[in-house]
């Protein structure tokens, strides 16, 4: 079902993630929220913590979908896949949807200067910079989550690999097997055997016409060939 909507979206020009968009308005309420809330407090203005109230009801409705979006994009684009800054975004959500709940329960109390108050208001917005930073690590990360287009890629490739290529190399060491171990491949200067340097041009013509006694491969169709060097670039 869901894949049906990302597709129908594709149809009209729509092929961007839906978490993005939807995201920044919970963001923008929940620090609206602490700064009315912070205001309100230090120039003793009840109407503005009424105002900060209202903004946290408002993003307690947005985040609801934000985070079905999110869930659908993670289901979409990364396959379900756990990993690190998604088990953090997904801990993190849970978290502030609780926050959320409490601050509006407690912001129904008349008192204006309530540190208590304050501090569920400020987690609030701690909570949802750190969601923030989770988010952009998937991106823009150093260990950026592979999308599952990568990760199919990659997952094909190593398939290939265990069954034309395991016999004959390790790929966790660099000790000859019969032929070289491939561990660290692209990111070495020269190929162990022929002394070429390493590139993807000189791989895919070790793979059709061998240095010495290795087999060739030069039937392999080309997107399996596409996929092993993928692997390969991964060892
Ligand atoms: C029957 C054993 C055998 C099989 C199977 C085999 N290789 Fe090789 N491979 C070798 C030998 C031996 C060499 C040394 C160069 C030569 O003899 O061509 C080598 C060299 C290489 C090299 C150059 C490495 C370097 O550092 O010089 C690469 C890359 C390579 N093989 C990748 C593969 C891949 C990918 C597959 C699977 C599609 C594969 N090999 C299957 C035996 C094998």
């Amino acid at each position: 079902m869901i894949e049906t909507l990302y597709q129908t979206l594709e149809g009209i020009g729509y092929t961007h993630p839906l978490h993005p968009p939807m995201v920044h308005l919970p963001v923008g309420l929940i620090l609206g929220a602490f700064l009315f809330l912070l205001i309100a407090q230090i120039f003793l203005r009840p109407g503005l913590a009424k105002t900060a109230r209202h903004c946290m009801v408002l993003a307690l409705v947005s985040l609801i979908p934000a985070i079905l979006l999110g869930l659908m994009d993670w289901q979409h684009r990364f396959g379900g896949v756990l990993q690190f800054p998604i088990i953090m975004k997904l801990i993190l959500a849970g978290a502030l949807l609780v926050l959320v709940c409490v601050s509006i329960v407690l912001g129904r109390q008349d008192e204006v200067r309530s540190l208590k108050h304050l501090v569920v208001y400020a987690l609030c917005t701690l909570t949802v910079s750190g969601i923030g930073y989770f988010g952009g690590e998937i991106v823009y990360g150093k260990n950026s989550v592979q999308t599952s287009a990568e990760a199919g890629l990659v997952g094909e490739g190593a398939a290939v690999f265990q069954q034309k290529c395991a016999a004959c190399h390790f790929t966790d060491k660099t000790d000859n097997k019969l032929g070289p171990g491939l561990k660290g491949l692209f990111k070495k200067q020269k190929m162990a055997s022929s002394g070429l340097s390493v590139s993807e041009s000189n791989i895919r013509a070790q793979l059709k016409t061998p240095f010495r006694a290795m087999p060739p491969f030069a039937d392999l169709p080309p997107d399996k060939m596409d996929a092993l060097i993928e692997y390969l670039k991964t060892l």
